[in-house]
Formats: C-alpha cells, structure tokens, sequence
C-alpha cells in the first residue's frame, strides 16, 4: 500500500534482525507513524492495546514476538514460553493461534543455535504469503463484483455500492487486506466503487482506519453510524456487503467484529448478497458451530466510555460519554451463522459456506 507516494506493509523488521517496525495504528487516522518492537513482551502490549489489530496482522505480529524471544534466549522454554503469553493477548482471532503453532512446530525441530536466524525467516515467510492470499482474494473477489455488476445492470456511471463492517484492509494485513483486497482491486480495475464504511464502535476501526486506508487509495467512500446500514440497505443502497473475519468455522460460520451480525441480518431481509473474506489462517478446521466454538474476547468497558478522537484545535483528546456511574459491556465480535452469509471469498475461490472444507480439499 502505498501512504504518501512511498510503499508500505504494515510490519518489516529491522535489517539487522535485532526489532521490528510496526504502524502504531491506535494513533490514525491523525498521525501515521511507525514504532520500534525490541521485545517480545513489547510485542504482546501492542497486539493487546491494539497497536497492531486485525486477524492477519497478529498472526504477523506473533511469529515476529516468537523471533524477538529468539533473540535473547533461544532455548526450549523460551520458545514455548513465548508462544503461551502471545497466545493469550487476544483470543477470538485464530490466525495468532495458527502462527504461534507454526512457528513453534518449525522451531522446536531445529537445534537452539539455529532458531534465531531461523525464526526471523519464518516470519518473514508468514508475511510473505499473507500479501499472496491476500493478492488472490482481491482477484477473486473483483471477479465476484464484475458478475454482481453484470447481474445487476448498473450503469457504468452509477457507483456500486459496498458496505463493509470494521477495518479488514490493509492496515490489518500485511498488505492488500482481506475485505478491502476486493474493493482495492475494483477501483483500480476502473469500476466505479464506493464504499460505506461503518464506523464500527466503539473502537471505531471504520471511521479511524478503513476510512484513513480508503482515502490513502483514492476509493470513494463515506463514513455512516453504525445504525445506518439498514436503513441504506432497504432503501436499494447496498448493492453488496463485504467484512472480513477473526475466525471462521468449517462449516462456514464467520466470527468478525462485533455489529456484523446484525449487518448480515439486514442484507439476508434485504436480499443483498452478504460476503465475507477470508483467507485460509482464519479457518478454524477444528469446530463446526460458532456460536458454541468461538471464544468472545471481552475487552475493557473503557472503550465504550472513552471515545478518542481530535479537538477543533487539533490536539488529540479522549471523551467520556457515559453518565458517572453507568456499567458498560463491551463484547469485541459476533458470530454470523452460515446461514445468512451468500458466500466466503477465499484464496483459492469463492464457495457457499458450507463448501469449505471441499474447496481446500486436495
Ligand atoms: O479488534 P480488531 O480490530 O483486531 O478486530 C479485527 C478486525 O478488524 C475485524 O474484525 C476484521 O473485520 C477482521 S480482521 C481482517
């Protein structure tokens, strides 16, 4: 992705494999700026207070902390040790368990001496693919829009129009992203995308991220209330939907950023095709009912107190809403069940969810 004119992914290590650059993303959309991760217990405060966020980027995260702990003591305990206490920053997105796995199956085979200059590839191979899968969705997914469009009879003039929920674009990937991959793709293919893009508290990775990362790219977009998109949608102002997703199960419910289930309500009573995309890291092969299976990080009630954002003179501020007093909940996914999801963009194709498992077959 390209911030300013200059590429970008959203996490590189050092030449010197001594830290990692990561984009501190709890300070978009008004201030880019990267910062340096020395240690693996740095590396766990970022992806818990959310200075890297989104599936894909924590599994990228993780496989960097495993190689930061490598660093300093590449012994079997620190491998394992580091693995655990990465595994428990966050738990509803899966990619962070299937790198940690990964990067502990491949390490622990390997004689200590090794594992540092070995962990660091690693990582790197993680990210690599990641921007691969990612590449392949957005192809996938335009060759879904090109059809919708023809389906449709939109006009060249007149805009598709596609809702997505959260931020699932290049900020929390590598690069491309996964929901975003698509629209990326389109835009650049000359189709007349917009975007609605929902603001998503109450971290507002919507209006904050997707918004920033649209805006960086040239894609026409507007940013609605998180209640807004029913309205929009019963009034043949969707055309589509895409989100992304923390885990999906085999059997194709999607677990994604709290407030989608409700989007994929209004699309299914609208009829309008409701799609979520998702790269292979983010299937949970091992669970088969989302509802039950997938375990709903709790975050802090502070962040739905506390809203941050900028003052008319510009200087950052945090703002309590709530009355003194007043409890909040603040549960940070849902879970979609099959049944209301058109299809799942993958990279190796879009399927009805419950063909999952044979699309990765063979
Ligand atoms: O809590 P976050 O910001 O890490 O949540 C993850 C998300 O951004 C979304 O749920 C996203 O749609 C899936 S990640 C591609």
């Amino acid at each position: 992705m390209k911030i300013n004119g200059q590429q970008h992914r959203t996490i590189w290590p050092d030449p010197r494999l001594k830290f990692v650059h990561i984009i501190d993303q709890t300070l978009l959309p008004h201030r880019f700026e990267s910062v340096q991760i020395h240690s693996v217990e740095a590396m766990e405060l970022a992806i818990k207070t959310m200075q890297v966020r989104g599936a894909p980027l924590i599994g990228a995260a993780a496989a960097y902390g495993v190689a930061l702990a490598m660093l300093y003591d590449d012994s079997d305990a620190s491998l394992i040790a580091a693995c655990k206490d990465l595994l428990a920053t966050r738990p509803t997105a899966v990619n962070l368990q299937w790198a940690l796995q990964r990067m502990q199956t491949h390490l622990i085979a390997i004689e200590p001496k090794w594992r540092n200059i070995n962990a660091w590839k690693e990582a790197a191979i993680i990210c690599d693919e990641d921007v691969k899968l990612n590449q392949d969705i957005a192809q996938h997914g335009l060759k879904l829009i090109q059809d919708l469009l023809a389906q449709q009879s939109h006009t060249p003039s007149q805009p598709f129009n596609i809702l997505t929920h959260c931020n699932a674009g290049w900020l929390a990937a590598v690069d491309w992203g996964t929901a975003l991959a698509p629209i990326y793709a389109a835009h650049d293919a000359g189709i007349a995308v917009h975007v609605w893009v929902d603001e998503t508290r109450p971290r507002n990775q919507g209006a904050s991220l997707t918004a920033w990362e649209l805006g960086q790219h040239g894609v026409p977009h507007t940013v609605i209330s998180d209640n807004a998109g029913g309205h929009l949608m019963q009034h043949g102002q969707v055309d589509m939907v895409i989100v992304g997703a923390d885990r999906v199960t085999a059997t194709g419910d999607v677990c994604n950023k709290i407030g989608t289930y409700l989007k994929a309500l209004a699309a299914f009573d609208n009829g309008i095709p409701f799609y979520a995309a998702v790269p292979s890291p983010t299937i949970d092969w091992n669970i088969s009912n989302g509802l039950q299976q997938i375990p709903i990080e709790q975050r802090s009630a502070d962040e739905v107190a506390w809203v941050q954002g900028r003052l008319k003179n510009g200087e950052a501020a945090q703002v309590n809403v709530l009355p003194e007093g007043s409890p909040a909940a603040n549960p940070a996914f849902d879970v979609t069940p099959a049944r209301l999801v058109t299809g799942i963009i993958t990279e190796r194709g879009v399927c009805q969810p419950d063909k999952l498992a044979s699309l990765f077959q063979s």
